[in-house]
């Protein structure tokens, strides 16, 4: 196995939360718990959410909203084939049909003038055996995802829904702290779903977190969480169909101790992109993340460069792994998944800017715990490789 010299990402821990989990394994409630309690506080305080829900990872969070908007078998959901499977996989669990719509070539970001024009002539973006699939039933919802930490333009994707009568489960992922004019990302949909692995802004190991405004899908989902427990049911009463999407109180105290200092933490992470982005923007052939105008805060996830046409990805990465450089190609477009293939009939060439944008992506180590001087090594040696 390669040995790499900087690490891909790395959390950024510190003794307050390891000694978080500590407290925590010296009580007898590893569950359910006040630190679970203390961690959906903090995302209601951060973002002014009324209600914030904890998880045992973002796919659950994705798939409890997919619930709680009502969605079910043959439901179609507008979404983007150019983020990490989760989001579309949320709607296969309960046999809706994503419908994919092309991204802008400059953020990643769904489009949303085809998020309208889908809205209004559905047919036309179908998957082939779309409209074989029996009980295809009526577009219910929109699912954008804030790609790479910065918002997807949601003003202009809710007046689509508005129109049309659509929820909203926006996939903030990857966007913790993010801000679109000023507004929290996550809040700016109907739903929204934070996501703590450990390569994310903020860990809890495994983890996410929903947010909404809405009580009774609050509530509902709640329920869904812990088993299909309504309130007053007893732990062998199960109201719903449930799930075990709960999440442990280590993780918990881990999350909330971090999010105590979320601002520092994206603050570094602000401080590595600025690194990279003085050095990289010197390279020809390298074109470094686009932030749009209504992105007030980008909470940057992970570093994606892009090559121009004249420059092979792969080989690139293979060089750069061998100088002891992690790289990964950032994304593999959903709709090109072979489990996708086979069920929609995707083809190659069904969506070019994601594959466009999937074919010239590369992510880059990042993390807030970067030196300057690994950025600089990261940097001397992607233009070393260039140049040759
Ligand atoms: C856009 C997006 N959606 C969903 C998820 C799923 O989160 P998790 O890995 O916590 O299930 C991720 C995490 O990688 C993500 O990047």
């Amino acid at each position: 196995m390669t040995q790499y010299k900087i690490p891909m990402s790395s959390p950024d821990l510190n003794d307050a939360d390891r000694q978080a989990v500590i407290d925590v394994i010296n009580t007898p409630i590893l569950s359910m718990g006040k630190y679970t309690a203390d961690f959906e506080k903090s995302f209601c305080d951060l973002t002014g959410a009324k209600h914030a829900i904890a998880v045992n990872s973002g796919t659950a969070g994705l798939h409890l909203c997919v619930r709680a908007a009502g969605i079910g078998a043959g439901d179609l959901v507008i979404t983007t084939p150019f983020s990490f499977v989760a989001s579309s996989n949320a709607l296969l669990f309960e046999n809706a049909i994503p419908v994919f719509v092309d991204i802008d070539p400059k953020t990643g970001n769904i489009d949303p003038e085809l998020v309208a024009d889908a809205a209004k002539n559905i047919e036309k973006y179908l998957p082939r055996t779309g409209s074989k699939v029996e009980g295809r039933k009526s577009v219910k919802a929109i699912l954008p995802v804030d790609v790479f930490g910065q918002p997807a333009n949601m003003d202009a994707i809710n007046a689509v829904a508005k129109e049309h009568g659509l929820a909203v489960i926006e996939d903030s992922c990857e966007a913790l702290g993010a801000t679109y004019k000023g507004r929290h990302a996550g809040m700016l949909g109907d739903f929204g779903v934070f996501a703590f692995y450990p390569n994310k802004q903020i860990t809890t190991g495994e983890g996410g977190v929903i947010i909404t405004d809405d009580d009774k899908a609050a509530h509902f989902m709640r329920a869904l969480r812990n088993q299909g427990r309504a309130p007053g049911d007893t732990w062998l009463q199960h109201t719903h169909l449930g799930y075990n999407y709960r999440i442990d109180e280590m993780s918990a105290a881990m999350g909330a101790s971090q999010m105590s200092r979320l601002d520092e933490i994206l603050s570094k992470r602000e401080q590595v992109a600025a690194w990279y982005e003085s050095r990289l923007a010197e390279i020809a052939g390298v074109e470094v993340p686009f932030i749009e105008s209504f992105t007030t805060r980008t909470s940057w996830f992970v570093y994606v460069i892009r090559f121009d046409g004249k420059i092979n990805r792969d080989e690139m990465a293979k060089k750069l792994k061998a100088r002891g450089i992690p790289v990964r190609p950032y994304f593999l477009p959903i709709h090109l998944q072979p489990y996708m293939m086979e069920r929609f009939d995707w083809r190659e060439g069904d969506f070019p800017v994601t594959e466009d944008l999937g074919r010239r992506g590369l992510a880059i180590p990042f993390s807030g715990v970067m030196t300057e001087e690994q950025v600089d090594t990261v940097c001397r040696t992607i233009r070393e490789e260039i140049i040759k």
